[in-house]
């Protein structure tokens, strides 16, 4: 049975209770993150409490916890749940705060209420073998989201929608399109590769700024490989050598084939084998406690 954590009680997850007028509930009014830990260890720790951060200014909503105390609570989840991890002992864990709950069911926020802290972690599985030679699928969809999606907000039922869409198109992913331009996926962040170049979009507004996106370009730096940030015309998505999409929970992931045309040569293309050679020996490094994470 998970050990779950919940407003300062750490109790088995069917014994977790949330109010039904907590405006999570009611309103998807709180925002979230999702941090793996390898051999126990938080991956990009700072970076994640970073974002929870501007999440939360973004909803105007204080942070309940200090860093330390953030920390204090994801290490003993992350403990109290060892054994449903395997012998590597890798989990992510998912944080979640909202508004709290109110008397009435009132869109404006209440006078007083006390956020709900919720926090539980999942084994994490390694990646299918099979993606590193046959890729996976995606479609191109409209980005039918709200204008503030660098917040990681839990209101995901465009996200949901859009995945489901990908999903009934045996895609794994939605790359979604605005305005011409590729933003990101439905779950991910989207990377082309041009004539060796790495390209990505440039951080705004309509896209989370992902932990793995940053990771990724950091390595390309540190490595000296080409790369950039740039608008990605839809349309240029076909002429595009390789597409990959990152995540913290799926890593980076080759796009071989997108709308049903393969990409480039429909297989895992040469950088990515570069990079994620180059992200993996990073995570290693963080399991063994010799990656300096700045903590
Ligand atoms: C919409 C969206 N974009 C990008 C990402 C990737 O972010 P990260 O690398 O921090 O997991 C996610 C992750 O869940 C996401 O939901």
């Amino acid at each position: 049975m998970p050990t779950v954590y919940l407003n300062g009680t750490y109790l088995p997850a069917e014994e977790a209770c949330v109010s039904v007028m907590d405006r999570g509930f009611l309103f998807g009014d709180g925002v979230y993150e999702v941090i793996p830990a390898y051999g126990g260890r938080l991956f990009r720790l700072d970076h994640h409490l970073q974002r929870l951060q501007d999440s939360l200014d973004g909803i105007r909503l204080d942070n309940p916890l200090s860093d330390d105390a953030w920390r204090g609570i994801l290490d003993e989840v992350l403990e109290r749940n060892r054994d449903r991890a395997g012998a590597d002992n890798d989990q992510s864990v998912y944080l979640q705060v909202t508004r709290g709950s109110a008397a009435r069911r009132d869109h404006a926020f209440p006078e007083q209420t006390t956020p709900t802290v919720f926090v539980f972690s999942n084994p994490i599985t390694a990646p299918d073998p099979l993606i590193a030679t046959r890729g996976i699928s995606a479609i191109t969809l409209d980005d039918i989201r709200w204008q503030y999606c660098n917040i990681k907000a839990i209101t995901l039922l465009p996200n949901v929608l859009l995945r489901q869409q990908a999903a009934d198109h045996n895609a794994a992913e939605a790359l979604l399109v605005r305005h011409g331009r590729v933003i990101e996926g439905s779950a991910s962040n989207v990377f082309v590769v041009r004539e060796g170049v790495i390209l990505t979009p440039p951080r705004s507004e309509q896209m989370l700024p992902g932990i793995t996106r940053d990771l990724v370009l950091e390595l390309a730096e540190q490595h000296a490989l080409p790369y950039g940030e740039t608008d990605i015309q839809a349309d240029s998505l076909r002429q595009a050598d390789e597409i990959w999409v990152t995540s913290s929970t799926r890593e980076i992931v080759p796009v071989t084939r997108l709308d049903g045309a393969e990409v480039g040569d429909g297989r895992p293309g040469p950088a990515w084998k570069t990079v994620i050679g180059l992200y993996r020996d990073y995570k290693e490094a963080v399991r063994n406690g010799t990656q300096d994470q700045g903590l």
